[in-house]
């Protein structure tokens, strides 16, 4: 496959700090590009410098087969982006700012209408047209913060955490939205500090940390990374410790903790995991008031990697 963005050995220091540090990556076309880190791990800059908007000390980058250059308009004409902070005109209407970003690609004004009518819908912005952004709820602002971004139909589509502060519903619009843009063919560059968005829509995802790439690969592939694959806990009032002892000779088991009348094991991959378990605890008739077990998640990753957790 033939990458449609590259990017080489990418840096970008302010001052003494490197915000971004000797990144490669390449994006597909069709795909949908996780850029996960936690606050301060360079997902805006490495987007800033990918669209010329900053420059920087190092690197190369290329979309669509040309070198990336802020006067390079016949690249950025098919790019749209939707920036973090939102960017739209107060004194225009829902269905004014649409039309005024798209009229500065899309100057034939039945396609424009007809563009402007398929954004609205795919945001679910049909009820808010008439509305001016200080009359919207925060979701309802993202969501007109993206269709201003994408309404032109871009190739390739930049979305920088559209979904931070927003009220489940909207969160919801706006994945199903992005993932109706990749079906229809477009290729999605999609920065978050939330992993269950990158494991619920991105077909490969980037772990950033300090500038740096920690790991990369699609979402069930970062996780076989983890040693561990499966934690159960149970909640247990009274525990024997040589209990603990036996438990920690039972298949699979990689770490196990007795806290606050929480039994929490990590099990390594395996069969029958919570089902030996259970089986312990029968045979010595040790009494459980809940029991859940999680498997492994994109947070899980970034731990074992980092040492702390994604959201900090
Ligand atoms: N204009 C600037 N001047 C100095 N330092 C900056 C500037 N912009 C960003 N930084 C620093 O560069 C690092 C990377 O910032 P960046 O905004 O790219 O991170 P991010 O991953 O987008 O974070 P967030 O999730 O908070 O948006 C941070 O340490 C930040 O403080
Ligand atoms: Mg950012």
């Amino acid at each position: 496959m033939k990458p449609i963005i590259e990017i080489k050995n990418l840096t970008k220091s302010y001052q003494t700090l490197k915000a971004v540090d000797d990144l490669s990556f390449c994006v597909y076309e069709g795909e949908i590009l996780g850029l996960l880190g936690p606050n301060g791990s360079g997902k805006t800059t490495t987007i800033n410098c990918l669209l010329s908007l900053l420059n920087y000390q190092t690197g190369m980058i290329k979309i669509l087969n040309q070198e990336m250059k802020p006067d390079n308009y016949n690249i950025k004409s098919q790019i749209g982006v939707v920036f973090q902070d939102i960017s739209v005109f107060d004194e225009l209407t829902v269905l004014e700012n649409i039309d005024y970003f798209c009229g500065l690609y899309i100057n034939d004004r039945k396609k424009r209408k007809q563009y402007i009518q398929e954004v609205i819908d795919l945001v679910g912005l049909e009820d808010f047209k008439k509305f001016y952004p200080k009359e919207l709820s925060g979701g309802l602002l993202r969501r007109l913060n993206i269709a201003c971004g994408i309404s032109h139909k871009p190739r390739i589509i930049i979305l920088d955490e559209p979904t931070v502060a927003v009220d489940p519903q909207s969160r919801n619009q706006i994945l199903e939205g992005i993932e109706k843009l990749r079906e229809k063919g477009a290729t999605i560059i999609y920065t978050t500090h939330y992993m269950e968005e990158v494991e619920k829509i991105c077909d490969r995802v980037i772990i950033l940390d300090k500038g740096k790439i920690l790991a990369s690969g699609t979402p069930d592939g970062l996780k076989e990374l983890v040693k561990t694959n499966e934690k159960v806990n149970v909640e247990i009032l009274k525990l024997d410790l040589k209990h603990l002892d036996n438990l920690k000779k039972l298949k699979n088991v990689h770490e196990i903790k007795y806290q606050k009348n929480i039994l929490s094991i990590t099990f390594k991959k395996g069969k029958n995991n919570l089902a030996n378990l259970l089986e312990y605890l029968k045979e010595e008739k040790i009494k459980y008031l809940n029991i859940y077990s999680s498997t492994v998640t994109l947070n899980d990753v970034f731990l074992e990697l980092t040492g702390k957790e994604l959201r900090d």
